[in-house]
């Protein structure tokens, strides 16, 4: 599986100032849930959001640096086509493409499953998730999120599987 995994307020909004525009320990706990003993693919301004590689994934970062500049164990590819192979060569690993904006412009048209997430509010934002044609998908599974005092806002997950093979 080449998946997606994001979380977008209800303008679509990502990102804000080179951080998530929420804290939203629910959405953070899936995302953990969902990644964990799999590989992330980031690119380097996200990667740098986080204050180190995440722990018991494979950390991919894209990047036009040079990889003396990223932690030890961190893979730093520059190129989607470096990627796309690394996941050619071991089909049965788990990739998740975890933003921002031009790896989900990029990768779109080879992903297999979306994971989103949809906090239902508008957020002061400056970054964008770009346009999916949502009809080469089709949802297989809806959740609703529990509002309480640490996730104060309505939240749903959704899982989308494509409906025709994805790209070569
Ligand atoms: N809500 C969410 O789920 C979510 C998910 C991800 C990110 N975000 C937010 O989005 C913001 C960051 O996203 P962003 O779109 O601004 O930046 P980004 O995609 O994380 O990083 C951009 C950088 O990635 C590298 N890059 C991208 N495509 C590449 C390619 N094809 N080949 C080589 N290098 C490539 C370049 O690094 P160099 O400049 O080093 O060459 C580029 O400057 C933050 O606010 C973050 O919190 C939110």
């Amino acid at each position: 599986m080449l998946a997606f995994i994001w979380a977008e307020d209800s303008d679509h909004g990502i990102g804000y100032q080179g951080q998530l525009p929420w804290h939203m320990p629910a959405d953070m706990k899936f995302f953990k849930d969902r990644t964990t003993g799999n590989t992330i693919v980031a690119g380097r301004k996200t990667f740098e959001s986080f204050k180190h590689p995440l722990h018991n994934r494979k950390n991919i970062v894209l990047t036009s640096q040079d990889e003396k500049n990223f932690p030890e164990g961190v893979v730093v590819f520059h190129s989607i086509r470096e990627v796309l192979e690394y996941y050619t060569r071991q089909p049965s690993q788990n990739m998740f493409i975890i933003g921002g904006v031009q790896l989900f412009k990029d990768f779109l048209p080879y992903v297999t499953d979306l994971y989103r997430t949809t906090i239902d509010h508008k957020f002061a934002v400056d970054t964008y998730m770009p346009e999916i044609d949502y009809s080469h998908f089709m949802l297989s599974d809806f959740v609703e999120g529990k509002v309480d005092e640490k996730n104060p806002y309505p939240y749903h997950f959704e899982h989308f599987m494509r409906v025709e093979p994805a790209s070569d």
